[in-house]
């Protein structure tokens, strides 16, 4: 039996967070035992707000560094940038075409970037989950690892693998795509912001106190987490809906500490916020710590990370391109001479 495949990404836009690690790549590395790890950094995706060009490079290299540096093994996943295969534009294009329109207008993401952007809105934009359909189906993934926020656009490439795509285009017996699940771990799923607890932690808050970035200095994690926003009670709790900010910290506490969340509540329960927090700062600056320093090992060898790319490149192109000939050939297109 062949092991189950696994298509994940991250977008290069800004600093990855403790959300993106706790509610995604940490399940990644993980995975890698016992499935075929397919990992892209989705630069595509970064441009569907206005970007810098004079970033966008580099952004996309510290990203598949920082998934190495995660513990993602480039000798058993395939770690790759999405724009280096040109299938994920292609497919796109074909999806598109069989996508009702309504579908992407009501996915919560993109009004909720809509009105942000103001009269600025891309059609990139209202596509973006259009693209990460592609982005998996290409793929065959049996499993999609994502935090929560992300299991909308995981329902739509999963409606428009089985609905637009095999039972139009495809015998019964014989499906075009593999239709995806999502793989939601509970631990993690929600990360929220520092300064609000019920908004989740985000690359695109303006407030760079909202989040802790992975590589942020052992000083700067322990200026956020005193700031961090607190209530007037005493004592942490989970699950208090009146107090967001306490069940998130506690939930960061367990996580980076690596303690089960009963043991979490029971260690807390009396704890003033003021002795809580210098014990939170310091759970997450052991916990960034290894991971910090494989980053700078990385960062010195010149030229390494693009060369895991290139080889992740030959490796997800000979997949992506046999699934994207599958899909031309089922739409009628004239083969290539
Ligand atoms: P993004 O930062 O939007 O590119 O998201 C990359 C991955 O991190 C996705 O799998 C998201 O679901 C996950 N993620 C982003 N923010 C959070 C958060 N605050 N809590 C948990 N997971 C998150
Ligand atoms: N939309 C995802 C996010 O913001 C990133 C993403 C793009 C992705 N393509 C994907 C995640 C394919 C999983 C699979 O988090």
């Amino acid at each position: 039996m062949a092991r189950p495949r696994v298509l994940s990404g991250v977008q290069p836009t800004g600093a990855l967070h403790l959300g993106n690690w706790l509610g995604a790549i940490r399940n990644w590395v993980e995975l890698q035992d016992d499935h075929d790890t397919f990992f892209c950094v989705v630069d595509l995706h970064a441009i569907t707000v206005p970007h810098d060009p004079a970033l966008l490079a580099a952004d996309t290299r510290r990203t598949a560094a920082l998934y190495l540096a995660c513990g993602i093994d480039p000798g058993r996943s395939t770690v790759f940038a999405q724009s280096h295969v040109s299938a994920h534009s292609e497919l796109c294009w074909l999806l598109n075409c069989v996508t009702p329109l309504n579908w992407v207008e009501r996915m919560i993401q993109f009004k909720e970037k809509a009105i942000k952007q103001g009269d600025n809105v891309s059609v990139g934009l209202l596509d973006y989950p259009v693209l990460m359909a592609a982005d998996i189906l290409l793929y065959d993934a049996d499993l999609v690892p994502v935090g929560e926020d992300q299991k909308q656009h995981l329902e739509l490439a999963r409606d428009i693998a089985q609905q637009r795509i095999n039972s139009r285009f495809a015998p019964e017996d014989a499906p075009l795509l593999k239709v995806p699940e999502p793989l939601i771990l509970k631990a993690g799923a929600r990360v929220m912001s520092l300064t609000d607890g019920r908004s989740k932690m985000s690359k695109s808050d303006p407030n760079e106190g909202s989040r802790i970035n992975l590589l942020d200095p052992p000083e700067l994690i322990l200026k956020k987490i005193k700031r961090a926003k607190t209530d007037p009670t005493i004592g942490l709790v989970f699950d208090d809906p009146e107090r967001p900010e306490a069940d998130n910290l506690l939930g960061l506490y367990a996580l980076l500490g690596g303690r089960s969340r009963g043991q979490a509540a029971a260690d807390c329960a009396a704890m003033g916020w003021g002795t809580f927090k210098p014990l939170l700062a310091e759970l997450a600056v052991e916990a960034l710590r290894p991971l910090q320093e494989r980053y700078r090992e990385l960062e010195a060898e010149e030229g390494y990370i693009d060369q895991v790319l290139r080889q992740g490149r030959e490796r997800a192109s000979a997949v992506a391109g046999a699934t994207l000939e599958r899909v031309r050939a089922a739409l009628g297109f004239l083969p290539v001479a």
